[in-house]
């Protein structure tokens, strides 16, 4: 059924303690549980506790076994007085459970995932976030093969039990909602360390890993070291409790979780050396490890009311994640890489059938919400909060919200009200971001008069009509603004920030003697696309001249694509303008090369997709090539000065390694896309005599992408190498699924096939299924082909793991954006995956949505 947020209603029961006694078996775990409950307001509801798949084999109140009944998967106790202890036992199949949710077993070890709903999964319990209480659990367990027992809180005390086992119990004295709660029992190693919070508290940290992994646990450690100090400066948050643990597992639905005192990993995001990881897997790793410790006050301490807040956590974490990533190396190229990621993800939720607002009216299934709006554009309405109240009242909004909702599960709204509160800045409109879906247009036209000397900017707005909002209204788009003289390249006006509340607005500008080039939406103020009448020429000279790396970077990228876009509508190919522009930013000593590696690389098959009005993918891909040809042609001997001038570095994670690697793969890239004669040599040689993962895998991209027989031998090659290290053959898949071959297609389709696939997996299932639905020319290629294979892979995944599975759907989702023929073939797989018998939840609300349009 339909769960809508009108519908909210406070628990009728609370449960102030809970005590949980596993008795650990991967083939049978018996729990069980007693809680503390007490009736919640003046009602006769019986207690009813969520379970999911199981059977109660005893329940007692106040000792007394007690008849019980069962509603679907919920427990219903007729209860008569107002306070009771209740205590009930199940028997769980950890090994048989697939859906890693709930507990569960992976690498031969034992752990937990309870967001959203999957503590259900494990023992019979009100499981919903306003639901907070104290935990204490203990675990007994075969000692030799689960070694190590883990959960949230504090250690208390441990023993050995008779038969080889052996007992742990935790205790947290932090009241937490269920999906927080975890356990691991498990052969694991830690790498540890200590860190004093400000106030003085000694804090054990730990890395839990097979023993093998030990030395890829160096930078995850050092990053969660910065994320707690970073905390305490920046937010004034501190860690409260005396350990805190992460454990790593190669098998998760997700990237990480934020479990109370013990996170529970994906692998890919700690595991990390120069050679099996990249250096996007660096910042990825640092990025992921802050943000799980970050929800420690922002999800934990301060939890969500119900599901629909979702974004209050995740919104606002991924907002102080990126702000966390921005100040360890270039704030600039990190705002280029969250606006890349926000357009390649969230823009196009937005504008399809699954758009909906950060804070939802309802949902079928809440997993299906974990969404980069949720996430990502949640973060932005956040930045935009900070962007418009500065840096002290925001900070005083934050701290409010901390002191206020400590200890209890919040709101959206609370939090805006505080931000309100703090600033005195009055927020009503600016809620629209919570409730309307869809991302803002904003038209934008500079004028000037040479005579007057007057400048006229017309802005105007318009919010799309979503599925199930037809109708928007104007929103406050924060839009930071400034004016360029073309002749000077001095700034006319100085920056302002322009709160556009109306539907439309006029600004004047006096005293313009030169024409005025505008720069708008600098920083990417505001999550919108900008439309302006600003010529060929116009965006050449602000790549060249706009003092804002973010502004500057896009200038060069709107020339890029109104290229591109021209080129596939009117057959135009005038490269020369592009051409320049890129010189000129090759030449330009006073930029860091991570920026320049940002700015030459052009926009993506599916970005630029987005901006046609029918997509064709063949006819992008070829656009793109011929310019990426003569891109290479033209400037041949200054990408081949900026490959030689990063060859002979040694690895070093740094922001200037980084930087230069980047600019070394894209020279690359442009290299062998001019034609020349040794680009495969030159890509087989950085293959082969890398020093590290980042040259290595854009050594073998550059080969799989490429016509050269070399391909076949360095996929050997990295294959033999790493046929070891699941994480790494991850991206032996990923990267063919991506390759932009004529002959990717029928290349997935056999590796389907190969002894080391899995849909088991999700790591192993994304990195060949997702990153080949989402590579647009060879998913959208022959006939039909990429969609069967991918309905296929989803109905077979659906049997084992429908989260995972039911996140796959977009790519079939957005049939709408292509030709009649591509639309009629989505849409038929996806009334074929419709039509399977014994569709999850998840599966069907997606994929149904997906139908409707
Ligand atoms: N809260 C976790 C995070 O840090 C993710 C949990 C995802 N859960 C889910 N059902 N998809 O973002
Ligand atoms: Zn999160």
């Amino acid at each position: 059924g339909v769960i809508r947020r009108a519908d909210y209603r406070a628990p009728d029961w609370l449960v102030s303690d809970i005590a949980l006694d596993f008795d650990l078996d991967p083939a049978a775990t018996q729990v069980r549980a007693t809680l503390i409950v007490t009736r919640n307001g003046a009602h006769d509801a019986p207690l009813r506790l969520d379970g999911d798949g199981l059977t109660p084999l005893s329940v007692k109140v106040d000792g007394i076994d007690t008849p019980y009944t069962m509603e679907g998967g919920t427990l219903v106790i007729a209860v008569p007085g107002d306070a009771h202890e209740i205590e009930t036992r199940v028997e769980i199949a950890p090994a048989a459970n697939t859906q890693l949710m709930g507990l569960y077993a992976s690498g031969g070890n034992l752990c937990t995932q309870c967001e959203a709903e999957g503590f259900r999964r494990i023992t019979f319990f009100p499981d919903r976030p306003d639901v907070l209480s104290k935990y204490r659990v203990r675990m007994t367990a075969d000692k030799a093969r689960f070694p190590v027992l883990l959960a949230n809180g504090d250690p208390i005390a441990s023993g050995d039990a008779a038969d080889g086992r052996h007992w742990a119990e935790w205790h947290d004295p932090f009241p937490k909602p269920s999906y927080l709660f975890a356990l691991v029992a498990g052969d694991l190693a830690a790498n540890t360390a200590t860190f004093t919070t400000m106030s003085g508290r000694q804090v054990t940290l730990g890395i839990w890993v097979r023993e093998k992994d030990l030395p890829k646990t160096d930078h995850a450690l050092h990053a969660l070291k910065l994320s707690m100090a970073w905390d305490e400066q920046v937010y004034g948050r501190e860690y409260d409790l005396d350990v805190f643990n992460i454990v790593a597992v190669d098998d998760f639905n997700f990237g990480a979780m934020e479990n109370k005192g013990l996170n529970i990993f994906n692998s890919r995001y700690i595991l990390a050396d120069p050679d099996t990881a990249t250096d996007y897997d660096y910042d990825a790793v640092a990025a992921v490890v802050a943000h799980e410790y970050f929800h420690n006050w922002s999800g934990n301490r301060v939890t969500c009311r119900d599901w629909f807040q979702l974004s209050l956590k995740e919104g606002f974490t991924v907002y102080r994640d990126q702000g966390f990533s921005a100040d360890q190396g270039s704030a600039a190229v990190k705002r280029i890489e969250d606006v890349r990621g926000l357009r390649a993800a969230q823009f196009p939720e937005d504008a399809g059938p699954l758009a909906h607002p950060v804070r939802p009216d309802e949902y079928v299934e809440i997993s299906n919400f974990y969404t980069a709006t949720i996430y990502n554009k949640g973060a932005e309405v956040i930045r935009m909060m900070a962007t418009i109240l500065g840096p002290q009242k925001f900070r005083a909004g934050t701290d409010r919200y901390f002191d206020r909702f400590d200890g209890t599960a919040a709101t959206c709204e609370d939090f805006v009200a505080c931000m309100e509160e703090a600033s005195g800045v009055d927020l009503t409109q600016f809620r629209l971001w919570y409730s309307q879906a869809g991302t803002p247009r904003v038209t934008a036209s500079l004028e000037h008069e040479a005579g007057s000397g007057r400048a006229r900017l017309d802005l105007r707005q318009s919010v799309p009509p979503t599925p199930g909002q037809p109708n928007k209204a104007p929103m406050v788009l924060p839009l930071r603004i400034k004016l360029f003289g073309a002749e000077t390249a001095q700034p006319i006006a100085e920056e302002q920030l322009v709160l556009l509340s109306d539907g439309d607005a006029q600004l004047t500008f006096d005293g313009v003697t030169e024409r005025p080039v505008l720069s708008i939406n600098r920083g990417f103020s505001a999550p919108v696309i900008v439309d302006t009448n600003r010529s060929v020429a116009d965006l050449a000279f602000l790549s060249a001249h706009d003092d804002d790396p973010f502004a500057r970077y896009e200038a060069m990228q709107q020339l890029m694509l109104d290229t591109l876009v021209a080129a596939v509508t009117h057959g135009r190919a005038d490269h020369a303008s592009v051409i320049e522009a890129v010189a000129n930013t090759l030449a330009d000593p006073a930029l860091d090369r991570a920026f320049v590696a940002e700015a030459v690389l052009l926009p993506s098959d599916s970005f630029i997709g987005d901006q046609l009005p029918v997509v064709d993918p063949e006819a992008i891909f070829q656009k793109r090539e011929a310019l990426r040809r003569d891109l290479g042609k033209a400037l041949e001997p200054q990408w081949r000065e900026a490959y030689e001038a990063a060859r002979a570095n040694r690895f070093e994670y740094s922001p200037a390694g980084k930087g230069a690697r980047r600019l070394k793969s894209v020279s690359l890239g442009y290299v062998i896309a001019s034609g020349a004669a040794d680009g495969a040599d030159l890509a087989f040689a950085q293959f082969d005599a890398a020093d590290n993962m980042t040259d290595r895998q854009g050594g073998l991209t550059a080969l799989v992408n490429s016509e050269s027989d070399k391909r076949h031998a360095a996929l050997d090659i990295f294959y033999n190498r790493y046929a070891d290290n699941a994480l790494v053959l991850d991206k032996w898949f990923q990267t063919q699924a991506l390759a932009t071959r004529d002959d990717t297609a029928a290349a997935v389709e056999a590796l389907a096939s190969h002894p080391d696939f899995t849909l088991a997996n999700p790591n192993r299932a994304r990195a060949l299924v997702g990153a080949f639905a989402v590579n647009q020319r060879a998913f959208h290629s022959g006939e039909g082909r990429g969609y069967r294979f991918v309905a296929d892979q989803l109905i077979a995944l659906d049997q084992l793991n429908p989260q995972t599975a039911a996140k796959l759907v977009p790519p079939l989702g957005r049939w709408k954006r292509f030709d009649a023929a591509r639309a009629a073939r989505m849409r038929s797989e996806l009334e074929r995956i419709l039509a399977t018998p014994g569709l999850s939840k998840d599966m069907t609300e997606q994929v149904s949505k997906s139908l409707e349009g």
